[in-house]
Parts: C-alpha cells; sequence; structure tokens
C-alpha cells in the first residue's frame, strides 16, 4: 500500500548552520516509531551537508527543489540529475508552481525533467497546481489532468512507480488560504482515477498523493484524514522543527 510521506519545501531559505540544525532537530523530535516517510528538500548548496546527516541518521530521506532538464554540459549555473544522485539524494521535486511562474517552466520542459531525473535514478516529487481563475472558471480539473498528463502519462509503468505528486493550489501556497479537506480531497481522488485509467488500479493505489499549500499543524490532521490524502508539501511550516513535527504526527 501507499506511504505517508511529509516533505518539508525549505524554498531559498537558511543559511547553512540553520537548515543542519533543523534537520537535527526534527530529526531529534520524531517518534521513535514514526512510520510517515519524512523528506527534506533544502537549497542546491546545503543538500549535501543536510543529506550527509540524514544518511548518517537514517531517519530522513532528501529531495532537490529543481533539476536541470539537460543531461551534462555547458549550462552554467545549472545543476544535473547525474550530480544530485551522486550525494545519494533521493528524490527530485519538479514543477512547482514557483518554478513554474517565475521561471516559466512549461509542461515540456517538466516532461524533460523527469525523465532526466528517473533515468539517473531519482524519484520524482511532481507538482500541480491550478490558479484561482482557473478554479473559479471550473477549469481547475482540466488543468491538472493536463499538467499532469503532458509530463507524466508518457513513462512506462515501472517509471509511474517512482514518482510521487503533489497537488499545490497556486492560490493556497504561503497565502494562509488553504484548500479546504474536501476541495483537496475532491481533487486527489480525481488524480487517482486518471492515474488509474492510464496505469491500472494497482498503481493508483500505490501512488503517495500529497496535498501543499498553507498546510500547518492546525489543518493538517483533517487534511491526511481523507482517503486520497497521503501527506504534505509542506513550506513554511516546515521551518519551524516543531510545526512540521505536529504535521508528521497528524497521521
Ligand atoms: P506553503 O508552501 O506551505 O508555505 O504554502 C507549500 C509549497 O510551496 O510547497
Amino acid at each position: 500500500m501507499r506511504k505517508n510521506i511529509v516533505a518539508g519545501n525549505w524554498k531559498m531559505n537558511l543559511k547553512i548552520d540553520d537548515a543542519l540544525n533543523l534537520a537535527n532537530d526534527v530529526i531529534n523530535l520524531l517518534p521513535s516509531d514514526n512510520d510517515v516517510e519524512v523528506v527534506f528538500a533544502p537549497s542546491f548548496i546545503h543538500l549535501e551537508k543536510v543529506n550527509k546527516m540524514c544518511l548518517k541518521l537514517g531517519l530522513v530521506n532528501t529531495a532537490s527543489q529543481n533539476v536541470c532538464q539537460q543531461e551534462r554540459g555547458a549550462f552554467t549555473g545549472e545543476v544535473s540529475a547525474e550530480m544530485i544522485h551522486s550525494l545519494n539524494v533521493k528524490y527530485a521535486i519538479i514543477g512547482h508552481s514557483e518554478r513554474r511562474g517565475y521561471f516559466n517552466e512549461t509542461n515540456e520542459d517538466l516532461k524533460l525533467k523527469v525523465d532526466v531525473s528517473l533515468k539517473n535514478n531519482l524519484k520524482v516529487i511532481f507538482c500541480c497546481g491550478e490558479s484561482l481563475n482557473h478554479r473559479e472558471e471550473r477549469f481547475h480539473f482540466d488543468w491538472i489532468k493536463r499538467q499532469i498528463s503532458d509530463s507524466l502519462f508518457h513513462l512506462s509503468l515501472d517509471d509511474f512507480r517512482k514518482v510521487v505528486i503533489a497537488y499545490e493550489p497556486i492560490w493556497a501556497i504561503g497565502t494562509g488560504v488553504t484548500a479546504t479537506p474536501n476541495q483537496a480531497e475532491e481533487m486527489h481522488k480525481f488524480i487517482r482515477e486518471i492515474i488509474k485509467k492510464n496505469y491500472g488500479e494497482e498503481v493508483a493505489n500505490n501512488t503517495s498523493i500529497l496535498y501543499g499549500g498553507s498546510c500547518t499543524s492546525k489543518n493538517s490532521k483533517d487534511l491526511f484524514y481523507k482517503d486520497n490524502i497521503d501527506g504534505g508539501l509542506i513550506g513554511g511550516a516546515s521551518l519551524d522543527p516543531e510545526s512540521f513535527i505536529s504535521i508528521i504526527k497528524s497521521f
């Protein structure tokens, strides 16, 4: 059966000492019977040190926040999937709405990023999400379907098994406005149905679908209680060890 996952997206925050302290604090506060997969996504330059700490203690995995769609070569300033995997990092987050919005990443670019990540043995946390306009125009289901099918549905069944989906409505990210548990569940159920149509019931039931967007210790219990919500991709609230731990404990 699918895993419950809580991933902290640290975005462009924290100097190295703060990042290591945060990782250390969370690891120390983890309950001994924790069975939720916990993931930290620090910035690229902190990834190696944070990952080393996590590997040593063996309780948390890490993710990069992005990856270059090119395999290697003359792409100044970029970081390749091969480099990330060489640090023994487990996941790459692909398609975050801040990447799509501020850096103009298209579904086609993201498809390439997914492919190069899987080819280099990284698992993928693939983000999708609609704007408020799309939701108000009742276009949100079509929008999500397009994001997922354009960037993921070319994958073989075996490769698709290495993908975690994060549904993050753009209007909820960093705004303090969370999708209600029913709104999130409705979309997660829809996502699971389209996966089922493409890859069958077994794969659909085994795919973890995370919610993201102003998820905090105040609303995580109600969200994670829903059948199709298998955890969260947490921004702001992942920067505070106590808040992040209480989100992990809400299963
Ligand atoms: P937030 O961010 O929890 O601060 O809304 C979530 C995300 O962007 O992944």
